[in-house]
């Protein structure tokens, strides 16, 4: 590869992607490692909740998102959401010309190995039936305890940031509550929307019981597009541009909890 080719890679933008605005919370983490690089991040709030739905539903929104980032001529794509990595991953990794990074995937090993012998999951119904997390930390540590708690309706919380409401206080607790019955050492927030709940989630324990696996995922593509060549050599902050396929706005106020978004996002 020339020297004018790598450097026009490196310049390239990664590709973010989510059912809407979960996935900030892996992008910020991101971008405190790697400001520099451009990005693009992808809000799916036309289909949002992913996690109700059937594989094949959340296979064919993923690969119209990737699409359009192939369009886009990105050089990476980083999966920000469990539920497309636990189902629909497979089905598209080696479709493309750019690394996909899908967050279970890449944080397993680290889960696995963290000591924790009584790990709990909270995920969408559809990231614990397809049993995604289990096979991927079982890979490297097979004696560890997994206890899986799906959680429908927390994603819904946090898109329409109804934090305070009643039945938002007692579902979060409903199924803390479920999970906790197995007294897990720590949890998995294993889908990118649940750290937005921290708040919530820390009136019902010890917030260091909760793992957000965002930092450990980010450390993983920082490396990994270092190997690569692919990290941006500039010394100045990069470009940022976030699309949604639906709810520009809704999108720019629950996603301010996470990420000062400076732009209206674009609809597509
Ligand atoms: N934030 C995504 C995840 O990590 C998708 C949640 C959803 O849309 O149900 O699983």
């Amino acid at each position: 590869m020339s020297t004018l080719i790598q450097k026009n890679n490196r310049e390239l933008p990664v590709g973010f992607c989510d059912s809407g605005v979960g996935g900030l919370s892996v992008f910020a983490k991101f971008k405190q490692l790697m400001p520099n690089e451009n990005t693009i991040y992808y809000g799916d709030l036309k289909n949002v909740p992913y996690g109700s739905k059937s594989k094949d539903k959340i296979t064919g929104y993923l690969k119209t998102i990737l699409n359009y980032f192939k369009s886009q001529n990105v050089k990476a794509v980083v999966l920000a959401c469990n539920t497309t990595s636990a189902v629909a991953y497979e089905e598209v990794k080696n479709d493309y010309n750019f690394p996909i990074y899908p967050i279970i995937q890449s944080s397993a090993k680290i889960l696995a190995e963290s000591g924790v012998k009584r790990l709990g999951i909270f995920a969408t119904l559809a990231t614990i039936n397809s049993g995604a997390y289990e096979k991927e930390i079982k890979k490297y540590n097979p004696d560890i305890q997994i206890y899986t708690k799906a959680c429908p309706g927390w994603v819904e919380i946090v898109e329409n940031k109804t934090f305070n409401n009643k039945a938002s206080i007692n579902l979060v607790k409903k199924y803390f509550d479920e999970l906790m019955i197995y007294t897990p050492e720590k949890i998995v927030l294993g889908c990118t929307h649940y750290p937005f709940l921290t708040g919530m989630l820390s009136k019902l324990a010890d917030s260091s019981i909760f793992i957000d696996p965002a930092i450990y995922f980010s450390e993983f593509i920082k490396k990994d597009l270092i190997k690569k060549e692919l990290n941006n050599l500039s010394n100045t902050p990069g470009k940022e541009i976030f699309v949604v396929s639906a709810n520009p706005e809704q999108f720019r106020i629950s996603g301010e909890l996470f990420y000062h978004i400076k732009n209206n996002p674009v609809l597509l």
